[in-house]
């Protein structure tokens, strides 16, 4: 057998991709668990995305990560063979093929779990401030409810979408949606354990406008989007009396770990590749 024969294929399809951090984060945890791993970026036209998912598993791939702008492609692609966290989600960031069939699941929401019980905020009790209402949102709503908050509570600029994901977690799981509240921003008002920026206003460099007062005694504000200095969200939050303030690398190394879990059945160290991540971005 020829010592290619062994090594596995995954990789991040996107458009536009070159930025992606994914063939880092998971060359780093194939080093750490021993396995031999190629890890490919695919950026797909826009219009070309199921034949390039395609293409991949036909040439033997066994993994793709997906994003921007394709999770609700890839959701719609997994057809029934969807986790109830995609399903609840609505999008996709993780695929694979099994028994000839396409499967599909949503690790953000994980991710954004394991971040913040590594930050030493884990969810069970805590009452929760989510602000927006987007994507970002929608895929961290199953998890956090799932791992016993308090409440939740999401509040959007728009409230009309907030309002909807109230709907759609009715629909999809209503064993979880007595604890969600929903609202405009006017109602972020609150004394919360943990205030997630989920909107994309921080790519703007701007926060969101909220009220202020919002933070417990030891409360964590986190952002996540990430970048080389605290975030004006993170700002705003510490201004505010956030105890501890965090941005988003860390969820994004966490949401690879899951994914890399359920390619490859190994859990890496999400701790380390977090530390040579920021060091290779921002020293
Ligand atoms: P994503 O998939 O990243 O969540 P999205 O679906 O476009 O992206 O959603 C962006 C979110 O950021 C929305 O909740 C949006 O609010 P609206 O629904 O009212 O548009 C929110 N957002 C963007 N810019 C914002 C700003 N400057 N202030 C407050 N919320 C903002």
């Amino acid at each position: 057998m020829t010592q290619t024969a062994s090594i596995v294929r995954c990789a991040v399809i996107g458009n536009p991709i070159s930025h992606s951090r994914s063939p880092f984060i998971h060359q780093g945890f194939a080093r750490q668990t021993g396995l031999a791993l190629r890890y490919d970026t695919i950026e797909a036209p826009l219009s070309g995305f199921a034949r390039e998912v395609e293409r991949f598993f036909a040439e033997g791939g066994i993994g793709l990560n997906v994003t921007v702008p394709f999770k609700q492609e890839a959701f719609r692609l997994a057809g029934d063979a969807l986790s109830a966290r995609a399903r609840i989600a609505g999008a996709v960031n993780t695929l694979w093929m099994k028994q000839d069939r396409l499967h599909g699941c949503n690790t953000d929401g994980v991710g954004l779990l394991g971040d913040i019980t590594r930050l030493g905020y884990p969810p069970e009790g805590k009452r929760i401030l989510i602000v927006g209402a987007g994507g970002a949102a929608r895929g961290v709503l199953e998890p956090l409810l799932r791992a016993g908050c308090a409440v939740l509570r999401v509040v959007n600029r728009t409230p009309g979408r907030a309002l909807e994901l109230q709907d759609h977690l009715s629909l999809h799981a209503p064993e979880l949606a007595a604890r969600l509240q929903v609202g405009g921003l006017d109602q972020a008002a609150g004394s919360w354990d943990i205030v997630i920026n989920a909107t994309s206003s921080g790519l703007a460099s701007q926060a969101p406008p909220l009220p202020a007062g919002l933070f417990a005694a030891g409360a964590l504000a986190y952002d996540m989007v990430y970048g080389p200095r605290a975030t004006a969200f993170m700002r705003q939050a510490a201004d505010d009396g956030a105890a501890t303030t965090a941005d988003g690398l860390g969820m994004l190394v966490a949401q690879a770990a899951a994914s890399f879990a359920i390619w490859h059945g190994r859990a890496p160290d999400i701790g380390s590749t977090l530390t040579a991540l920021r060091d290779t971005l921002y020293t």
